[in-house]
């Protein structure tokens, strides 16, 4: 079962029907939203068994307990997949440890002009501008509530805050705010996302005092019960920029940082052109997937060494493999994120990597995930 999405059900879709990258996701979603629907009425409810059984792992040697949260694994889904959350229920089911909902944005936006959203299957990567398309805060606290009034979700759920395009970078600090304050009762924990390469302008809030101002705002506004707030942050800011970010994160009692976002850089990649007809050079947009994973593994084991790991790292990019979600949690990670890998690998990838991280625990004499986190800090 494990391999029929690579052998068939990948080549069918990438090759032979070529379908196109946003159509696919879109009608992923609408799948996964049907589901989470179908699978918590009583009478469909072992459609839910039946995934669980298929998709997930449970062991106690990969439960965590951070941040006041209870996480059955460290693999999470990363944001951008579920940017309306409407698939909230159902990513518990195919495996997740937890779920990144988002990006959201206080103002409803369409994002930017399609075609946004390429393979570049010779680099096992992505390039994505999709600008933050997504339904608005209202929208989704309203969906997120009702959710949680019906039912008890089995994974943490974060919600991913971005700027709306609108919004001019002044005032962005009231626009995080804003939506902050509709979704907190509905997100267990929030991240701050100023790191997309895709609204002009969002990556200087990267800069430390732009950046404090936002962190000041959301600490007005976390009063108890205070939720665990994080910031993602860009795989091509410098070090020392990264240092003043760890400085804030202490600063303001941050729960942890995201390491890392989709690169602007375009180095190395073997794919000449994309669907456009021209080359990634020629794109506007992030790459995900393969080629962030080693800047991104970087960046997480410079967060853990200065930061005496003390500051909780989730570690995103280019995971594929039990060995690159291992490479990333021993550099420093407390947890990690998929997103291309999972377009690429399919929906049992999520087992798979649970099944390997238990092996290179008991190749190593480990009892616990926790044990595994920095012990390859360098
Ligand atoms: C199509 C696409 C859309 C994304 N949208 C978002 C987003 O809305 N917010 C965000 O913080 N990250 C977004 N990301 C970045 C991912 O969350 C992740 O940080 C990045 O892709 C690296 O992980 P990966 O190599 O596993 O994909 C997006 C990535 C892709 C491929």
């Amino acid at each position: 079962m494990n391999d029929i999405y690579q052998l068939a059900i990948r080549p069918l879709l990438f090759n032979a029907v070529k379908a196109d990258p946003e159509k696919l996701h879109s009608s992923t979603i609408r799948t996964l939203y049907w589901l989470s629907d179908i699978c918590y009425s009583p009478s469909t409810r072992w459609v839910n068994q039946r995934l669980r059984h298929s998709f997930c792992l449970f062991d106690k040697r990969l439960e965590q307990n951070l941040f006041g949260l209870h996480f059955p694994n460290p693999v999470g889904l990363a944001a951008g997949f579920d940017k309306d959350g409407v698939a909230a229920p159902v990513w518990g089911s195919l495996g997740f440890g937890f779920a990144e909902l988002g990006t959201v944005t206080f103002h409803p936006q369409p994002g930017n002009p399609k075609p946004r959203l390429f393979r570049l299957p010779e680099d096992n990567a992505a390039l994505n501008r999709m600008g933050f398309n997504n339904s608005g805060a209202v929208d989704m606290a309203h969906r997120l509530t009702e959710v949680r009034k019906n039912l008890t979700l089995p994974i943490p759920i974060g919600v991913n805050l971005g700027k709306s395009k609108i919004t001019p970078l002044e005032a962005a600090a009231i626009d995080y705010r804003d939506s902050f304050r509709l979704l907190k009762d509905c997100g267990d924990y929030f991240v701050v996302n100023v790191s997309s390469p895709n609204t002009p302008g969002l990556r200087a809030l990267q800069d430390a005092t732009m950046l404090s101002s936002i962190l000041e705002a959301l600490s007005q506004e976390n009063l108890l019960p205070q939720k665990p707030i994080f910031v993602k942050i860009a795989p091509d800011l410098e070090l020392e920029a990264i240092s003043d970010i760890i400085e804030l994160a202490f600063n303001y009692k941050l729960a942890g940082i995201i390491a890392t976002n989709t690169t602007i850089r375009r180095d190395n990649l073997k794919t000449q052109f994309i669907a456009t007809g021209k080359s990634p050079q020629e794109e506007a947009g992030g790459i995900s997937g393969a080629p962030v994973r080693d800047r991104s593994t970087e960046i997480i084991r410079y967060i853990y060494k200065h930061s005496q790991g003390q500051i909780p790292i989730i570690g995103v990019g280019g995971i594929f493999t039990a060995a690159d979600a291992w490479e990333k949690i021993t550099a420093g990670a407390s947890l990690v994120q998929i997103y291309t890998g999972w377009i690429y690998e399919g929906p049992w990838m999520i087992r798979r990597i649970l099944e390997g991280l238990l092996v290179l625990l008991e190749q190593r004499g480990l009892t616990s995930i926790s044990e595994a986190i920095g012990i390859e800090r360098g």
